[in-house]
C-alpha cells in the first residue's frame, strides 16, 4: 500500500518544480503584453514605467508592482480597468522576481515611437564603393558582381510594357534588336522616348488611381454616376505626362482651390477629396458626414504619408503614436468643406464656366470641431484646433491666414506634406514607384510606414532615393523612372527566377520571392541578402487587355473624356433589378480604348477586370493582388473579349502576312511576344494549323504564359 503514496509525493514534487520554473517568454511577457503594455510600453509610459521588455523592468519596481496588482484600493490597483489579475498570474510574477527576473539576452527592446525610422529626417547616405557607376546598383551589389542582364528582345518588351502598358511594335523591335549588343545609351534613349509618349501617363495614372480609391460611381444602393469625375482621371494622366513635380501634385489635390495661382486644372485636382463611396440617402446624416470626412482623412494619411491614421477615430491608435486628438485635428482641416448637392442629386461646382466635381468651402469661417468620444457623432469631447499629428510636428505647426474665401487650412496641411522636411512623403512615393517597377517595394507595406508596417529591406537605398528625388530630381517622377530603369537591378534577367517558380506558379500564381537570390556562383551575392531585383510576375489586367487590343490592331487611341463601357455578359447582369438600364455598353470601337478609360462602377465591375484583380475601390489600394482562380482561365480563354480579339488578330495576320502559315505565325510571334519564334515552336504551330483555324491559334497565343508574364 505504500507505492501510491510515494507516487503521489513525487507528483507533488514534480508539479511544484514546474511552477517554480516560471518562463519569462512563455508566462510573463504575454501576460504583461495583454494587460499592461497598452499603458506601459513604447507608445505610452504611464507613471514613467515600461513593461514591454525584461531589461526595462528594474529591481526597485518589483515590490511596487506586486503591491499594485494585489491592491484592493480601486485608485491604486493595476490594471486600472478590467478583471483583476488571477492568483496564479500574481504567483507567476512573484516567482519570476524571486528567481531574479531573468529574460533572454537577445530580447529586442521596442523603440520609442519617436525613434521610429520613418519619422526621422531623410538624410543622404554615402553611395557605397562599387564597381558599378549606377548608384542603385552600388547600393544593391556593392563589391559583388552584378547579376546578368535580360536579353535585348526581352528587355525591350519589359521596358515598353512597364512604362506604357503596351508592347513594342515591329518597327520598334527592328530598330532596336538589329544591334547585337545594345549599349547602355540605346536603352536610355528608348526609355527617354517612351517617357514622352501619352501612353506613359495612361499607364502610370492607373497606379495612382488605385491609391486614391478612384471610381466613376458612388457605391451604395443607387450607385449613381459621379458627374465629371473623369476630369480628375484626365488631370492625373496629364500631370504625369507633363512631369508635374510630385510635391505640386500633392498640393493641387488637397488644396488646388486655395492656391494663389489656382486655375481650372488645380480645381479639378481637388476631385481627389470626393472620390470615395458616398451614400446619397443616408439613414443618419450626422454619422454620414463624419464617414465622409473619415474617408478623406484616412485616404490622405495612407496615400501621402503611409499612416493608418483612420484607426484613431474611435480610440487612440492601439499600435501607433496617433491619438484621437491627432485624428480630429486633421478632421478640423477638412471640416469647412461642403459637398454640393440637392437632395440625392450631386451638384458640380462651376469654375470658370466648365463643371468641376469637387467639394467647396462656402466661406472662410470654419465650424468648430470636437473630438468625438468613441467616434460617436453625438458625443462631443474636447474642442480641437486644426493640426498635424504631434509625433511628426517637430515645432508648432502654423497655418496660413484665412483669405476672404476659404480657411486655407488644407493649403497649410498640403504644404506641410509636400515639404522637403516631411520625413514620410518622399519615402512613401519613391517606394510606390519602386514597387510598380520591381513588383515589390523596399517597404512591402506601401500604405503603412508606421510601427506596424514592414521595415525597409534596404533602408539606406530608400533614403538615398528619397533624398535624391527631392533635392536632385526636384520631385520629377520621370527622372526617378529613368534612374530606376537604367539600373542593372531592374534590367536583370528573370530567367532563373522563372525556372524556379515555374513549378510553383500553378499553385501560387506569383513569382517566388526566394528565387531571385538563387544564383550559385561564388562571386554572386550571398543568398541571405536577397537583392531587390525585377520580379517575374503577371501584368495588371489593364496592360493585358490593352496589349491584346494593340496586338489585334484594334486599339482605339482616343484619349480623355467620359468613360467608355466595355461589354458585360448578359448573365452577369441577371441579378440586377434594373438589368436593362444598369449598364449600357459602348459600341466596339469606343470600348476598344485603353482600359484606364473604362467606367468603374462600384457595384458592377466589368467581369474581366474584376476576375483579373482590379483594385478594390472601397479604400486606398496599396498593391494589386495577384490571385490565381479558375474564372481567370475562363475569362481569358472563353471570354467574349478575348475571342473577339483573336478574330481580329487572325484577320490582321492574313492581311499583313498573306496565306503562308509559317509567315503568319512568325508575324504573330513578333507582335504578341516580341521575339523570333524557334524552329521547334514553328513545327508545333504548323501542326496545330493543319487541324485548327488561324483564329484558334491566335486564341492560344493570347493565352500563352509569356504573353501575360513578361520575362
Ligand atoms: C489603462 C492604463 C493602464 C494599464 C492597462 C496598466 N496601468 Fe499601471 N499605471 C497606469 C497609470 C495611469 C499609472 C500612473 C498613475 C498611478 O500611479 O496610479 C500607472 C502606474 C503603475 C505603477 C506605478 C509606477 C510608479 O512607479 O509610480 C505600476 C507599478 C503599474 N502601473 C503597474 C502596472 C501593471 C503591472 C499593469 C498590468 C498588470 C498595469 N500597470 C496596467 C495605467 C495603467
Ligand atoms: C468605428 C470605431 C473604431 C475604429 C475606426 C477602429 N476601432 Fe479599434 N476598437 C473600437 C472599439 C469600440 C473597441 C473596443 C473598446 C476599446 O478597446 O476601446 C476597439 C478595440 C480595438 C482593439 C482591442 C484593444 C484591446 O485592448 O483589446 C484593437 C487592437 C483595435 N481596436 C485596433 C484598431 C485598429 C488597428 C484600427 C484601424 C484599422 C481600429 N481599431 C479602428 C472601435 C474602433
Amino acid at each position: 500500500m505504500k507505492r501510491p503514496a510515494v507516487l503521489f509525493a513525487m507528483l507533488i514534487a514534480f508539479s511544484t518544480r514546474a511552477v517554480a520554473a516560471v518562463d519569462y517568454t512563455k508566462d510573463i511577457k504575454p501576460l504583461l503584453k495583454e494587460r499592461c503594455v497598452s499603458c506601459h510600453g513604447s507608445v505610452k509610459q504611464k507613471g514613467d514605467l515600461r513593461l514591454d521588455a525584461g531589461a526595462l523592468i528594474e529591481k526597485d519596481t518589483h515590490a511596487e508592482l506586486i503591491k499594485r496588482v494585489t491592491s484592493h484600493d480601486e485608485d491604486e490597483r493595476m490594471p486600472p480597468e478590467g478583471a483583476r489579475l488571477t492568483q496564479s498570474q500574481v504567483g507567476a510574477l512573484r516567482e519570476w522576481f524571486a528567481a531574479g527576473a531573468p529574460f533572454p539576452s537577445d530580447e529586442v527592446i521596442p523603440k520609442k515611437p519617436s525613434e521610429h525610422w520613418s519619422f526621422q529626417p531623410v538624410m543622404r547616405p554615402k553611395v557605397p564603393k562599387s564597381a558599378s557607376k549606377h548608384p542603385i546598383d552600388a547600393f544593391i551589389f556593392g563589391k559583388h558582381e552584378p547579376v546578368p542582364q535580360a536579353s535585348p528582345p526581352a528587355l525591350l518588351r519589359r521596358i515598353h510594357l512597364d512604362l506604357t502598358g503596351l508592347p513594342p511594335t515591329i518597327a520598334e523591335q527592328d530598330a532596336f534588336t538589329h544591334q547585337s549588343h545594345p549599349s547602355h545609351k540605346s536603352y536610355e534613349s528608348v526609355i527617354n522616348s517612351l517617357l514622352t509618349r501619352p501612353a506613359y501617363g495612361e499607364r502610370w495614372a492607373r497606379h495612382w488611381l488605385d491609391v486614391v480609391r478612384y471610381a466613376d460611381s458612388n457605391g451604395y444602393e443607387r450607385d449613381a454616376e459621379k458627374p465629371f469625375v473623369w476630369r480628375y482621371r484626365d488631370y492625373v494622366i496629364e500631370s504625369l505626362n507633363h512631369d508635374k513635380p510630385f510635391d505640386r501634385i500633392v498640393v493641387e489635390q488637397l488644396a488646388g482651390d486655395e492656391l494663389p495661382d489656382r486655375s481650372l486644372e488645380t480645381h479639378i485636382a481637388t476631385g481627389f477629396l470626393r472620390l470615395g463611396h458616398w451614400d446619397d440617402e443616408p439613414a443618419d446624416p450626422a454619422a454620414d458626414r463624419y464617414d465622409q470626412l473619415d474617408d478623406i482623412v484616412s485616404t490622405t494619411g495612407q496615400a501621402f504619408l503611409g499612416l493608418t491614421i483612420g484607426c484613431a477615430r474611435c480610440h487612440d491608435h492601439k499600435f501607433e503614436p496617433l491619438a484621437t486628438r491627432d485624428y480630429y485635428s486633421l478632421v478640423a482641416i477638412f471640416n469647412p468643406l461642403e459637398r454640393p448637392r440637392k437632395g440625392r442629386t450631386e451638384l458640380t461646382v462651376p469654375v470658370d464656366g466648365t463643371e468641376v466635381y469637387t467639394w467647396r468651402e462656402p466661406s472662410a469661417k470654419a465650424p468648430e470641431t470636437h473630438v468625438l468620444v468613441r467616434g460617436s457623432p453625438t458625443r462631443f469631447g474636447d474642442l480641437v484646433e486644426p493640426g498635424v499629428p504631434v509625433i511628426l510636428a517637430k515645432q508648432q505647426f502654423a497655418f496660413p491666414k484665412p483669405t476672404d474665401k476659404t480657411t486655407q487650412r488644407r493649403l497649410g496641411l498640403a504644404q506641410w506634406i509636400a515639404s522637403t522636411n516631411n520625413p514620410l512623403t518622399a519615402r512613401v512615393i519613391v517606394n510606390r514607384v519602386w514597387q510598380q517597377h520591381f513588383g515589390q517595394g523596399l517597404v512591402t507595406t506601401a500604405n503603412d510606414f508606421g510601427l506596424m508596417g514592414a521595415a525597409p529591406t534596404h533602408p539606406e537605398l530608400l533614403d538615398w532615393l528619397a533624398h535624391w528625388f527631392m533635392h536632385d530630381a526636384q520631385w520629377s517622377l520621370k527622372k526617378l523612372h529613368r534612374l530606376i530603369l537604367t539600373s542593372r537591378a531592374w534590367q536583370s534577367s528573370s530567367v532563373e527566377q522563372r525556372a524556379s517558380s515555374e513549378g510553383q506558379r500553378a499553385k501560387s500564381g506569383g513569382s517566388n520571392p526566394a528565387a531571385s537570390s538563387s544564383r550559385s556562383d561564388s562571386d554572386s551575392l550571398p543568398s541571405a541578402l536577397s537583392p531587390p531585383l525585377y520580379r517575374y510576375r503577371r501584368l495588371e489586367v489593364e496592360a493585358i487587355r490593352d496589349s491584346m487590343l494593340a496586338v489585334s490592331g484594334q486599339l482605339n487611341p482616343k484619349r480623355f473624356g467620359p468613360a467608355m463601357k466595355p461589354g458585360i455578359p448578359a448573365a452577369a447582369l441577371e441579378a440586377n433589378t434594373d438589368k436593362e438600364k444598369v449598364w449600357q455598353a459602348s459600341d466596339e470601337r469606343e470600348a476598344s480604348r485603353r482600359s484606364i478609360y473604362a467606367f468603374i462602377k462600384r457595384g458592377l465591375v466589368v467581369p474581366m477586370l474584376e476576375t483579373l484583380d482590379l483594385a478594390d475601390t472601397v479604400s486606398s489600394c496599396p498593391q494589386r493582388q495577384v490571385t490565381t482562380v479558375a474564372p481567370q482561365a475562363l475569362s481569358l480563354f472563353n471570354g467574349d473579349f478575348v475571342n473577339q480579339q483573336a478574330k481580329h488578330f487572325a484577320a490582321r495576320l492574313k492581311r499583313e502576312a498573306g496565306d503562308d502559315p509559317a509567315k503568319q505565325i512568325t508575324l504573330a510571334w513578333r507582335l504578341a511576344l516580341c521575339r523570333e519564334l524557334t524552329a521547334d515552336e514553328l513545327t508545333k504551330m504548323q501542326a496545330f494549323l493543319r487541324e485548327e483555324s488561324l483564329e484558334q491559334a491566335c486564341r492560344v497565343i493570347l493565352n500563352l504564359n509569356e504573353f501575360v508574364y513578361p520575362e
